[in-house]
């Protein structure tokens, strides 16, 4: 196929393990067709929907059996070129002699099937860092052999969001492989550094303090955006969402307004929130550093600045999401959802990188 072919339409992408879409929306913006996100978590998947205009979802296990022929008719037969997917690999296991093939693993062997299956021309696998080093790298290594016999030409690399311009330091391995010709896929280069990395402040300094209104939801952003990446985020929204406090206790404010910017529990004084004393405890943003990684709901890390914890908002800024991304279930879910979520700068930083392969242009 000619080049120019290749370009007119737009590239068709299936998402598995969507959950809310954080990789989807990455992929969306770097150019491609969405066509389903399939999971099995109904709130995640009533944001994905609603924030991908245009895509199917399907709420099923991907471990089940006849979850092919159902993603099949739901994309109407149509190409895949890519499949992307976040298998979670807890309890990830190698048996007695080493088994891949371990019924724990099967969310992952899942992902590997559907390529099988679907043949895209690339796909892509997020997982958390220590899949390079499970059971010595033996997982790591079982997975590119068996994509490599598949035909595909695989690339792994732990990447960190900051690097692309997300205010979070968050690493996360990565694999894309790529099934038709002799190039191996080269990850994107970082476009920022610890020089300029985007920090707390610069990502969210912009959003309402909800001092006074607590399990409120404000919905007007109050006061204009301050830096490039507040403008990125809030694009032309208008009206603010996922934006309400948490209630804490009293004694909850009280510790919390003793640590300083950037501390923890071991700027309290003695006896101060000592019944929370674990290594995280009672941590503050940095407001000139990008955040820690973001949790799916912890409540252990608080506002640089404000006495409670980042709202759903704040959390999805620090993420990367879009402004006009709006989180649905109850706030427990939101969180979740969030927390779990590729950030989207990320992923269109790799989606744009894959694109350039696949148009013929690496
Ligand atoms: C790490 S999250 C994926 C996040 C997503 N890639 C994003 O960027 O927003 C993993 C997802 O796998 C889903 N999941 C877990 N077990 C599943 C199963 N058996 N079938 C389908 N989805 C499953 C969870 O509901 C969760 O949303």
């Amino acid at each position: 196929m000619n080049k120019k072919m290749l370009k007119k339409n737009k590239l068709t992408c299936i998402d598995l393990f969507c959950g809310c879409g954080g990789l989807s929306k990455g992929f969306e913006l770097a150019g491609y067709d969405v066509l389903l996100g399939v999971d099995n978590n109904a709130s995640a998947l009533e944001t994905f929907v609603k924030n991908h205009k245009g895509s199917k979802a399907f709420n099923g296990d991907l471990s089940a059996t006849g979850t092919f022929e159902k993603i099949e008719e739901l994309i109407d037969h149509q190409q895949v070129d890519v499949i992307v997917g976040g298998p979670p690999c807890q309890g990830f296991s190698l048996t007695g002699r080493r088994q891949f093939d371990d019924d724990r693993n099967k969310l992952y062997l899942a992902m590997i099937e559907t390529v099988k299956r679907f043949k895209p021309r690339a796909f892509l696998i997020e997982n958390v860092p220590g899949m390079a080093t499970l059971y010595k790298g033996e997982v790591k290594d079982e997975i590119l052999k068996r994509f490599r016999k598949m035909g595909y030409k695989v690339s792994c690399q732990i990447l960190c969001a900051a690097d692309y311009g997300v205010p979070q330091i968050r690493k996360r391995l990565v694999f894309v492989g790529l099934r038709d010709g002799d190039a191996e896929f080269k990850f994107p280069l970082p476009t920022h550094t610890e020089k300029n990395y985007v920090t707390c402040e610069q990502a969210i300094s912009d959003l309402p303090s909800l001092e006074k209104e607590l399990g409120e939801e404000v919905s007007s952003y109050e006061n204009k955006t301050l830096t490039d990446y507040q403008q990125l985020m809030r694009g032309k929204c208008k009206v603010l969402h996922n934006h309400v406090a948490v209630a804490h206790k009293d004694f909850v404010k009280e510790v919390i307004a003793q640590v300083p910017d950037g501390g923890n529990y071991k700027d309290l004084p003695e006896g101060v929130g000592s019944s929370r004393n674990f290594h995280m405890a009672w941590t503050r943003y940095r407001s000139d550093k990008p955040s820690r990684t973001i949790d799916t709901g912890h409540r252990n890390n608080f506002h640089y600045k404000w006495n409670r914890c980042p709202t759903v908002r704040e959390s999805a800024r620090l993420q990367s999401f879009p402004d006009d991304f709006v989180f649905y279930g109850n706030k427990t879910q939101q969180n979740r959802q969030v927390g779990n979520a590729v950030p989207v700068l990320m992923a269109k930083a790799v989606g744009a990188e894959i694109k350039k392969y696949l148009d013929g242009e690496k």
